[in-house]
């Protein structure tokens, strides 16, 4: 049995809580946050996606404030790092150094330097270190995955993926506000495109962005174009100042030379497929949600069981990479390449 500790009980938290409670193999021993009252929060809905909602049995796990204290008191094989982004290096290192897995949230961190380091102390550790790049393993853009990779339907020419959220109303005056501790739109919320786009086609050589921005400089809405030289069309288009009407919506359109595939979130999200000879259909997808599926494939790599490579550190090293080329070129007006 895995014994797992969560360092940060907000939305996140709450979400990797829900996930590791399904888990046959696991048993959420510890949770800790600065604020305790975040743990007696009776779990209203902070998020894009929802599922992180409802109660939580607090009557077998133990509370505490400091994550020090948590490190050293309990036996932990595991953790989730689920505090806001700024502080992911020093408690993912801390962790690991302490000889605990740790699945720390996307983004990484909030400069490759903090990356690199994350990665030593993994390699130096001889722990797992995941990052939560869970759209990686969302079902309907697994499926998309392994149907470019199939070839079946030919060369991908187009892709474009869409991301919008209503982050700058229902997170004003948070963390989430301030680019020192949550990176910006771009490293927040864009960048899970970001990571998946260089999941389909690897690095680009360079990145060409162009950015809306709020009175104090932010990057609110970002438009992307990834260069593959010889390679398909690429494009990532993320903001988070939808208005709440609006809310959250994720989606993606992959034009092959004989097939359409396409796919949006919202009331009944489906995954389609349109191609040049034969009916319209919607692809079988796994059961599950991209975090839950996340946390499946942590078990397993924390277990040793031989898995697929569907992320690694390095990956999310650079996504965070492209996502800092983003960030120059929307605000220096020029393409950047990426190295
Ligand atoms: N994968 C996704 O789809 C997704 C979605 C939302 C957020 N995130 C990421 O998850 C992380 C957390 O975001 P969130 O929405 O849960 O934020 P949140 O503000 O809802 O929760 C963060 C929690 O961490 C606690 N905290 C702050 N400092 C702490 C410390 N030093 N020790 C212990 N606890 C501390 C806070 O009190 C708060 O309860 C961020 O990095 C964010 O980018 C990922």
């Amino acid at each position: 049995m895995i014994r797992v500790g969560i360092i940060g009980f907000g939305f996140m938290g709450r979400m990797h809580y829900r996930c590791w409670k399904s888990m046959k193999n696991a048993r959420v021993a510890a949770l800790c946050d600065a604020n305790r009252q975040a743990c007696h929060d009776t779990g209203r809905s902070h998020g894009n996606i929802a599922g992180a909602e409802g109660e939580v049995d607090l009557s077998s796990v133990t509370v505490y404030a400091d994550p020090d204290e948590m490190l050293a008191r309990e036996k932990l094989d595991a953790v989730s790092i689920t505090v806001p982004t700024h502080l992911h290096a020093a408690l993912t290192v801390k962790a690991l150094e302490q000889g605990v897995h740790v699945l720390c949230e996307k983004p990484m961190a909030l400069s490759p330097a903090d990356g690199q380091w994350m990665i030593e102390a993994a390699e130096k550790s001889g722990k797992a270190l995941q990052i939560g790049h869970c759209i990686r393993f969302w079902p309907e853009y697994s499926k998309a995955k392994e149907i470019v990779d199939g070839g079946a339907y030919g060369r991908v020419l187009t892709a474009s993926f869409q991301r919008y959220s209503a982050t700058a109303y229902s997170k004003k005056g948070s963390w989430f506000a301030d680019e020192e501790k949550s990176g910006g739109m771009v490293f927040d919320l864009h960048i899970h495109d970001t990571d998946f786009v260089q999941h389909l086609f690897g690095m680009p050589a360079a990145v060409c962005s162009h950015a809306a921005l709020t009175p104090g400089g932010g990057i609110s809405h970002i438009f992307t174009r990834y260069q593959y030289p010889g390679g398909p069309l690429v494009t990532a288009e993320g903001g988070w100042a939808m208005t709440p009407s609006y809310g959250f919506e994720m989606k993606f359109l992959i034009l092959m030379e004989k097939a359409v595939l396409s796919f949006s979130s919202g009331s009944s999200p489906t995954l389609k497929l349109y191609p040049a000879e034969g009916e319209v259909s919607a692809p079988r997808i796994e059961a599950g949600d991209g975090y839950s599926r996340q946390i499946e494939y942590f078990v397993k790599t924390v277990r040793g069981e031989t898995v697929p490579i569907v992320t690694t550190p390095k990956q999310a090293l650079n996504s965070l990479c492209i996502a800092e080329a983003e960030r120059d070129s929307a605000r220096k007006g020029n393409c950047i390449n990426v190295n």
